[in-house]
């Protein structure tokens, strides 16, 4: 949630933080700003929309300075206009600051400080900070000790960036909840909200760990937490590199990583089986793998897409390990008292590793006795370093607002636990070397599926003006239907269900028409007949259907009005085949309706605030 962007050394930093805040946008862009001090004073720019304009304004401006902080802003306090956009100011604009998460106090500060005489600009809960801030540089302290000493009145989450032209050699930067990286450049250094804009000028970064604050200067760092005391930091290199997060050649991010999927599992998967004993090698899960084949319960949290992975690992585990296993949203489990003890192993799903609502609930958990594993992409990422243990998918940096190949990944990573811990509940060696035989040939299958994007591009030509969609599915691809239709609803705006097939007759039946679509998938498993009959059901009701199915199937194409035919596997790998077409397919109906595919409106990748 919000983009964050800051640098100071010798030379000019515009187009430094906006080629960053570029990258960033992902995590929100509905307003950008910049901050930096030209001749001793703060100069602010900002503008709603994306960060192409405040490029513009920028370039007509022809402002430079050596320091300087950037913010792309995902609306919550104040809508998106240029008075909310970030930085905010003190009144006589000596403090700039930038801020990524939420105030929850921010209603009593305001009040206090408007009492003493401060006045505000903006609807934002930022604002409060940099009165706060200047209240105590008034009081005679340095930027970075009235920093911690705001800091210390504030509950909620900030990652925050503040410049002052009264100290005009360093950034001041802190972190609670939302994510600050700090990245060590030669003669300049630079902070960001994750890594992704720094990668291009240093592979050597800090991360601040939560209620730390630091100093950044262009050839020193120095950093305290909160309360004062001092801090060395561990310097980390970072392994990424430019192409990861460059769209290469594709029209847009979300096409490129649904076309990289065949190596994105393949990554997820490397090094990883151990064929001889049926079982899989997972270094991270090491010293933790008996406690959680003892566990008398399996908890899976997460939000969105990485939720329904969590319901694919539901069954994947149910089935294999015989352990008991729920799955519970994030922001669903943080506000109940839930009854979890020492007894049960929680897994955290994650692509970000920085969603504020499930890294809440892991922190909630892990206080109350659980074993808590991450299973995210984002390397280094807050709920990574505050898990007991876990597993990274290895799914390459995800760009594209609408999660595609870290949904597979996760479901590689699932039933990889799944073989680990079956193995040493009741899974047979044998059963375990058939698994990893089926999950070593789903790269390829997905490669065979892939192929099929112009066929999907023509269905999808014939929905862009459809209103409402249904996905139907039972068994493992009850949670395929499911996010099928939330990649449709994230980027087309149509309106989308998903459904278990045999529901249907109890509610969304009553939708169906002529006018009303809907996606069936019917593999040719053990309830195949059970979803045809499904299908006959709404043919009876004139709705149009499309169906995920077999290339084995020859039946299935009289009783349709378009098929998908995609190649076979075993059950618990289904899913990761079948969610490809309806990828595809709501990425060619968004595209067709002209939409922003890699930002649609509204949403960003990474949720920091609850
Ligand atoms: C946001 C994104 C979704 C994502 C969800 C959970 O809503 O738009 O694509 O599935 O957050 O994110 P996480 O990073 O925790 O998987």
């Amino acid at each position: 949630m919000c983009g964050i962007v800051g640098y100071i050394g010798e030379d000019n930093c515009v187009p430094i933080i906006l080629t960053g805040l570029k990258r960033l946008e992902y995590r929100g862009y509905d307003s950008a700003g910049i901050g930096m001090l030209v001749n001793d004073k703060c100069y602010i720019q900002k503008s709603v929309g994306k960060v192409a304009v405040l490029e513009e304004i920028l370039e007509a401006g022809a402002v430079s300075s050596s320091i300087g902080i950037g913010h792309t802003r995902w609306a919550t306090h104040g809508g998106p206009s240029s008075e909310n956009a970030h930085p905010h100011f003190n009144e006589d604009r000596s403090i700039s600051l930038i801020h990524n998460g939420i105030i929850e106090n921010y209603s009593v500060l305001k009040k206090e400080l408007l009492a003493e005489g401060y006045q505000f600009v903006s609807e934002t809960d930022t604002e409060v900070i940099v009165h706060l801030i200047d209240k105590f540089v008034k009081k005679g302290n340095s930027l970075f000790r009235a920093t911690r000493k705001a800091l210390a009145e504030v509950e909620g989450a900030y990652g925050l960036c503040v410049i002052s032209n009264k100290e005009p050699d360093k950034i001041v930067v802190a972190r609670k909840g939302s994510p600050l990286v700090i990245g060590i450049g030669n003669g300049a250094n630079f902070v960001a909200s994750d890594v992704t804009p720094l990668i291009e000028h240093t592979s050597k970064v800090i991360y601040l760990d939560d209620n730390e604050v630091a100093e950044v200067y262009k050839d020193k760092i120095r950093t305290k937490t909160i309360t004062d005391e001092e801090i060395i930091k561990e310097i980390q290199e970072v392994k990424m590199n430019l192409d990861e997060i460059s769209k290469g050649g594709y029209k847009h991010f979300m096409l490129k990583e649904i076309m990289e999927q065949p190596e994105s599992i393949r990554n997820s998967m490397r090094g990883r089986f151990l064929y001889e004993f049926g079982t899989a090698r997972l270094g991270g899960l090491r010293t933790v793998q008996d406690r959680i084949a003892n566990s008398k319960r399996i908890i899976i949290s997460a939000c969105g897409t990485s939720w329904h992975a969590g319901l694919v690992g539901e069954y994947m585990l149910e089935q294999f390990t015989g352990i008991p296993v729920e799955v519970e949203y994030a922001s669903e489990f943080r506000y109940r008292n839930p009854i979890v003890d020492k007894n049960d192993t929680m897994i955290f799903i994650s692509q970000s590793g920085e969603t504020a609502d499930t890294l809440a609930a892991m922190l909630e958990a892990k206080r109350r006795g659980a074993l808590v594993l991450g299973l995210v992409n984002g390397v280094g990422s807050s709920i990574a370093r505050e898990s007991d243990a876990g597993v990274y998918i290895h799914a390459g940096p995800e760009i594209g607002v609408a999660s595609t190949k870290a949904f597979t990944s996760q479901l590689v990573v699932l039933a990889l636990i799944t073989l680990l811990i079956g193995r040493k509940k009741h899974m047979s060696q044998i059963d375990g070397q058939k698994i990893i035989d089926e999950m070593q040939t789903i790269p390829d299958k997905v490669e065979e599926i892939l192929k099929l994007n112009e066929q999907i591009e023509k269905i999808a030509e014939e929905f862009v003006d459809a209103k409402n969609f249904l996905y139907l599915g039972r068994g493992y691809n009850f949670p395929v239907a499911l996010e099928g239709a939330l990649k449709l609803k994230e980027i087309s705006y149509i309106h989308a269900e998903g459904y278990p097939a045999a529901e249907m007759k109890h509610g969304p039946i009553a939708l169906i028409d002529e006018n009303m679509p809907a996606i069936f998938l019917a593999p040719k498993d053990s309830v195949y007949d059970k979803i045809i009959s499904n299908i006959e059901e709404v043919k009876a009701r004139k709705g149009k259907i499309i169906a995920i199915a077999s290339v084995r199937d020859n039946t299935i194409d009289s009783l349709v009005d378009y098929t998908i035919k995609i190649p076979d596997t075993i059950r618990m790998l289904m899913p990761i085949l079948n969610v490809i077409p309806l990828q595809l397919l709501a990425y060619h109906i968004a595209v067709k309706k002209g939409l922003d595919v890699d930002q649609p409106r509204n949403l960003a990748k990474s949720v920091t605030v609850e």
